[in-house]
């Protein structure tokens, strides 16, 4: 059995201090939740999914040289993670741990990592945040080379393509879902 909920959350709170680190995290986890539910899942792996999104950056404050490995090989495991979750943490940077997002709570975690930051960018710009944003101007700023430049958008492209997403209809469910952040 996974921690549960609370037991997670103090977790995350233990080891990343950033307030936006922690917000990216609840957002990311956020997404898987709301990505299993659409996806007709069980209760079970509604939290395993939401708990992958929750964890997957946890030991980047700390360990930003060894990220995820720190967490994978050595946080998680005496805590009673998952392999599924360990596995997902993992592949979320495929270019720093060799695992490529293969399963579908790897594919969903790889879809929605970047995205979500990149979104939040976004919403930092606009008076009322998610609330009216639309795809479109996602779509625009995702082509401003020079808005969030650190946000991979080769990872936003490959993260729709690996669920099979068209990628405004990804940005769209995800306006759903973080509409109810702020
Ligand atoms: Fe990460
Ligand atoms: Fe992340």
């Amino acid at each position: 059995m996974n921690p549960d909920r609370e037991n997670s959350r103090d977790l995350l709170h233990k080891w990343i201090q950033s307030e936006s680190l922690r917000q990216h995290c609840e957002m990311v986890a956020m997404a898987m939740e709301a990505s299993a539910v659409d996806l007709n899942k069980s209760g079970e792996t509604i939290d395993s999914w939401w708990t992958a999104g929750l964890l997957h950056d946890l030991d980047w404050e700390s360990f930003p040289d060894e990220h995820p490995r720190k967490a994978v090989e050595e946080i998680l495991p005496p805590l009673g993670y998952s392999q599924e979750i360990l596995d997902a943490v993992k592949s979320h940077a495929p270019e720093r741990t060799g695992k490529e997002p293969e399963t579908e709570i790897e594919r969903y975690l790889f879809a929605c990592d970047e995205i979500a930051g990149f979104m939040n960018a976004v919403a930092l710009m606009r008076p009322n945040g998610f609330k009216d944003m639309k795809v479109k101007s996602v779509r625009k700023k995702l082509k401003d080379k020079r808005f969030a430049e650190n946000v991979p958008r080769e990872d936003i492209m490959k993260g729709a393509e690996l669920i099979g997403k068209d990628l405004s209809d990804h940005i769209e469910f995800l306006i759903g879902v973080f509409k109810n952040l702020k």
